[in-house]
C-alpha cells in the first residue's frame, strides 16, 4: 500500500514543477530558480514562504531545497535585510504588482521582514543531505542578517524584536492587531488599505530609517510568533557556527536565543490565560487576543514544562483550538473568529499549514506525542484531496484563498513526522 506521505510527495512534486520559476535577472547578474507561492496570485519569491518549500523540498530535492535558500540571500542588503519579497521577475507582472501594497527599498527588493525562519530551515537542509559546504556558504549572509534583526528591530534592549507594519509578521490581516490599530470594523478590508497606508506614508515620510520609525510609534509590535521563531533561528545560527568551526559566534547566537526565550517567558506569557501575548506600541501594552501565534512558542525546547502545558490545554479545549481541522488561526472563542474566509482578509480564523507545521513540531518536542499526531493527521487530511490551498475552514476543511498554494507542503513534512 502507498503510504500517505508517498502519494503527498507525488502531488508536492507535480505542483513544484507548476510553480517552479527559472530564469536569468539582469538587475542582479545572477540566475535564479525558486518555487513561487501561487503561479496564480503570488509568481515572486517570498522570504519565509521559500524557507517554508525548502522544507518540502528536502524530501525529494536537496539542491532544489538549497537553491530556494541561495534566492533568498543572494540579494541580503548592505545593512544586512534580507527582503520579504525579490520581484526576481518583475517585468513580466507590472499589472499584478499595481494592486500589492509593497514598501520597496528598489524596484525589485522588498523593504520589510517575515518572520526569520531561515537559520532554522538552513539548518534543517544541512541535516538533511546539504552538507556542511553548504553551512559554510550560508553561515555569513546569516550572520549579518540576525546582527541586522538585533541591531535594528529591537532598540529598547530586552531580546524581542519588533515589527514596524502587520505584514511583517506574515498574519497581515489577524484580529489581534484590531484594538491596537483602532479599528472599528476588522472585517473591512477597505480598512485594512487605509491602516497599511497609514504606517507606510508616515514612514516615507521620515525615509524609512529605522529610528526614526519607531520614534512615530504607529506600528510597533514585539510579536510571540516573530520571536519565537527568531529565537529558534538564533539557537540554530548558534548551531551552525559550531559546526564551521566559528565558537565566537556560536556562543554568541547561542546566548541571543536564551535571551529571547527569557524574554518571551518574562514579558508575553500571561499566567492567568496561559498564553503569550504580543507587546504593542512603546509602552509595551500586552494584546489579549487568542490567536495561534500565542501557541507559536511551544516549539522552544528550553520552555518550562509548566508554561508548555498551560499552552497545549488551549490545543484541546474547544473553545480554543480544537475545531474539527485544526489549528484554527484564532481561538473559537474569539468574537472575531471566523470559520469561513472574508473577502481577500486573510488570519482571521481558518487553519493554516505553516502554523500547524510549527505547532506540531513544538508538541512533538516536548513529548506530547497524540497531540502532536491530531495536528498532523488534520494537515494530511487538509490537503490529501489533492487542493494545496492557502488556507482551509476549520470546521468543514474547505479550502480558499490562492491554489497550487506551495507551503502547504509542509503536510509532506508533517506526514513524515507522524509516520503517515
Ligand atoms: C500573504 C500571507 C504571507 C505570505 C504571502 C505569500 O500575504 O499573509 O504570510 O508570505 O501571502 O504567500
Amino acid at each position: 500500500m502507498v503510504s500517505k506521505f508517498e502519494k503527498l510527495k507525488a502531488d508536492v512534486i507535480g505542483m513544484y514543477a507548476r510553480n517552479r520559476q527559472q530564469g536569468h535577472a539582469a538587475w542582479a547578474k545572477t540566475d535564479y530558480d525558486f518555487v513561487c507561492p501561487s503561479a496564480v496570485t503570488y509568481p515572486f519569491q517570498w522570504f519565509w514562504d521559500s524557507c517554508f518549500h525548502a522544507v518540502a523540498l528536502t524530501h525529494f530535492d536537496i539542491e532544489r531545497a538549497k537553491s530556494e535558500l541561495r534566492g533568498l540571500v543572494a540579494n541580503v542588503h548592505e545593512d544586512g535585510l534580507l527582503s520579504h519579497v525579490t520581484f526576481w521577475q518583475r517585468e513580466r507582472y507590472e499589472e499584478m504588482l499595481s494592486t500589492y501594497a509593497i514598501a520597496y527599498r528598489s524596484p525589485y527588493l522588498s523593504d520589510c521582514i517575515q518572520p526569520p525562519v531561515i537559520a532554522e530551515v538552513t539548518e534543517m537542509v544541512v541535516e538533511r543531505g546539504g552538507g556542511v559546504a553548504f553551512a559554510r556558504e550560508m553561515v555569513p549572509a546569516l550572520c549579518r542578517y540576525y546582527d541586522f534583526l538585533d541591531r535594528t528591530r529591537d532598540p529598547d534592549r530586552d531580546g524581542l524584536i519588533a515589527i514596524l507594519q502587520a505584514d511583517e509578521s506574515g498574519l497581515d490581516h489577524s484580529p489581534k492587531y484590531d484594538a491596537y490599530r483602532g479599528m472599528k470594523n476588522g472585517a473591512d478590508p477597505a480598512e485594512h488599505d487605509a491602516m497599511w497606508h497609514r504606517a507606510a506614508d508616515a514612514y516615507k515620510a521620515v525615509g524609512r530609517v529605522p529610528e526614526k520609525m519607531f520614534a512615530l510609534d504607529v506600528f510597533v509590535v514585539e510579536e510571540v510568533l516573530v520571536n519565537a521563531i527568531y529565537a529558534e533561528s538564533l539557537g540554530a545560527l548558534g548551531r551552525l557556527c559550531k559546526l564551521v568551526g566559528d565558537e565566537v559566534g556560536a556562543a554568541e547566537y547561542k546566548r541571543r536565543a536564551m535571551k529571547t526565550t527569557d524574554a518571551l517567558v518574562q514579558k508575553c506569557f500571561d499566567p492567568d490565560a496561559g498564553l503569550f501575548y504580543d507587546l504593542a506600541g512603546l509602552k509595551e501594552a500586552p494584546q489579549r487576543v487568542s490567536t495561534v501565534s500565542c501557541l507559536i512558542p511551544l516549539v522552544l525546547t528550553e520552555l518550562p514544562g509548566s508554561v508548555v502545558d498551560r499552552v497545549a490545554r488551549h490545543i484541546e479545549d474547544p473553545k480554543g483550538y480544537a475545531a474539527k481541522y485544526p489549528v484554527p488561526s484564532v481561538a473559537i472563542s474569539e468574537p472575531t473568529y471566523s470559520a469561513g474566509a472574508i473577502f481577500k482578509l486573510v488570519w482571521r480564523g481558518p487553519t493554516w499549514i505553516n502554523t500547524n507545521w510549527y505547532v506540531a513540531r513544538g508538541l512533538r518536542r516536548h513529548g506530547l506525542t497524540n497531540l502532536a499526531a491530531k495536528v498532523e493527521a488534520s494537515s494530511v487530511a487538509l490537503v490529501e484531496k489533492g487542493e494545496y490551498r492557502e488556507y482551509y475552514n476549520p470546521e468543514t476543511g474547505e479550502g480558499y484563498g490562492a491554489p497550487d498554494f506551495s507551503w502547504s507542503a509542509l503536510a509532506l513534512d508533517l506526514a513524515h513526522a507522524g509516520g503517515l
